[in-house]
């Protein structure tokens, strides 16, 4: 229907909207009409669909096991299979056998499998403090606020018989734990458990130094102040 021109639109009022419904109206009655038409293809469609899968359940019941249900095919019933013997997980060749397991051919490493510098001490006392000063405090002596509060007390990191240990057994033993200390094996890397240990020999040294550990040109210093 062709606009009416701005003053008749003003003068006709309402009859102009009127007729501007009376337009719409067949629009209305053949967009019913098709959504009915649709339907029909629709409910068409879903029969068709539930009839196929009725006849078709290949998808569903695939030929697969779901996880750790009973297998009847294997020996040992199950359904998830162990790795093949020898199998490494990627990142886990673990080759070097001191590194990872604080022996060489049976022995305890005398000496860290990596050279030791400030950024090793460093760190070191980072992690000691963090993770084992807890229980053998921070000098090593094994009082630490956990025993305090009747956690049994370790040796102290000073006694002879303990100093006389390689540093592959402070390797070892947060690796698998000992006694009722658990392993550390999990929340501290291969390479942590070294500086650790590294840590444990600078705190033994350090308590049981004597002048003559003193470099030359700081005694002189030392002395002065000891007077
Ligand atoms: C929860 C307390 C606790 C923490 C934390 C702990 N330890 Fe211990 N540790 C002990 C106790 C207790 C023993 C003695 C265990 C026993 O005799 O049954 C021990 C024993 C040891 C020994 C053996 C000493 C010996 O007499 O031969 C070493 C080495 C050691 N700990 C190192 C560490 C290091 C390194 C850490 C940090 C990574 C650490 N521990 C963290 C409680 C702890």
């Amino acid at each position: 229907m062709p606009r009416p021109a701005a003053d008749e639109s003003v003068r006709a009022g309402g009859d102009v909207a009127a007729g501007e419904c009376q337009g719409l109206q067949p629009l209305g009655r053949r967009r019913r009409t098709s959504w009915g038409a649709s339907h029909g293809v629709w409910l068409g469609l879903i029969l068709a669909m539930l009839a196929a899968s009725g006849c078709r359940q290949d998808m569903h019941d695939q030929p697969k096991y779901k996880g750790y249900r009973i297998s009847h095919f294997f020996d040992d019933k199950r359904s998830v299979r162990p790795p093949i013997e020898g199998t490494v997980a990627r990142g886990h060749l673990d080759e070097d056998e001191g590194f990872f397991t604080g022996t060489r051919a049976g022995a305890l490493l005398q000496d860290l499998p990596f050279p030791v510098d400030g950024e090793v001490m460093a760190r070191g006392r980072e992690r000691y403090n963090a993770f084992c000063s807890p229980c053998h405090d921070r000098v090593g002596n094994g009082g630490g606020i956990v025993v305090l509060r009747g956690y049994k007390a370790p040796r102290s990191f000073h006694m002879d018989e303990v100093r006389r240990l390689p540093v592959g057994y402070y390797f070892q033993v947060m690796s698998t734990g000992f006694g009722v200390m658990p392993s550390y094996a999990a929340q501290i890397s291969p390479r942590d458990r070294w500086v650790i240990a590294a840590y444990i020999r600078a705190l033994q040294v350090s308590q049981s130094a004597t002048l003559d550990d003193v470099p030359d040109s700081e005694r002189a210093a030392l002395e002065k102040a000891d007077d």
